[in-house]
């Protein structure tokens, strides 16, 4: 079968989270941004949070100025993020939690319980001409919904297939996974696009790609905690040679 390329949107959240563990400058989520674009990333996505734990506002206008490819803008459905959105023109918006009564028990969006407070927020991000995604679990009830709300994307929430794995509890992971693979089918038959992401590594991942209907994977926290261990070792290397140089200056002095 023939399926639809698939593209990797690059979380570049918890790069701020380490730079803000010190203040300053560093590391740089923007320079991230880049490096995973480099490395084949189709898209980046961050979360601008209402707290700003990792994310803050001129990491968004930095990350649309300065990268290339499409910038995916999580958020919360708050007035304050609309207008933000709406000022920093992204490609894309993803809308979801941060209040446990805007989530359901999976952690997606309650699409349906928020339906009366996401309608509007659909609407002027759709009107502002940035393709609008709901968050949410791979419930019917919740597809539907956001079908109904007109958001032309969802992205599936796979934290609960995610940690079933990772914890060994199998009956869980078969039946996650049975809903995530009804879910992106059910959505298809709406024409929504369908994403997903949340906790994926690379077995997770290399599963999930191979249900036809998802165009999209968003990953961050196992892509930069893996980072640690592919680039630690150089970065090592690279300090030691910048001591030994400078131990030479003392022989030269
Ligand atoms: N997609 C959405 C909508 C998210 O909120 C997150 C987490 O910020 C991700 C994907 C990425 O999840 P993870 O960091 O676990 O890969």
């Amino acid at each position: 079968m023939n399926a639809k390329p698939l593209r990797l949107g690059v979380n570049v959240d918890h790069v701020a989270t380490i730079r803000n563990a010190r203040g300053g400058r560093h590391p740089d989520p923007v320079r991230a941004a880049k490096l995973a674009i480099a490395a084949g990333a189709d898209g980046i996505t961050a979360h601008l949070r209402e707290d700003r734990r990792h994310i803050r506002d001129d990491d968004m206008a930095r990350l649309k100025a300065e990268i290339d490819k499409p910038l995916n803008f999580e958020m919360a459905a708050t007035e304050e993020m609309v207008r933000i959105a709406i000022a920093t023109k992204p490609h894309a918006v993803c809308l979801v939690p941060e209040k446990r009564e805007e989530r359901t028990t999976e952690g997606g969006l309650d699409a349906v319980g928020q339906a009366a407070a996401l309608k509007p927020v659909v609407h002027a991000l759709k009107h502002a001409g940035i393709r609008v995604s709901l968050f949410i679990a791979a419930a019917p009830a919740q597809i539907e919904m956001a079908a109904e709300l007109g958001a032309p994307v969802i992205e599936i929430h796979t934290g609960a297939w995610c940690d079933a794995l990772a914890e060994g509890r199998d009956t869980d992971a078969a039946a996650e996974w049975q809903m995530i693979r009804a879910g992106a089918a059910q959505a298809a038959s709406f024409g929504l696009e369908v994403h997903a992401g949340h906790g994926l590594d690379y077995a997770s991942a290399e599963t999930i790609a191979a249900l036809p209907q998802i165009v999209e994977l968003n990953i961050g926290h196992f892509l930069i905690g893996e980072a640690v261990f592919e680039g630690l070792a150089e970065t090592v290397k690279f300090m030691r040679a910048a001591m030994d140089r400078g131990r030479k200056k003392v022989h030269a002095s």
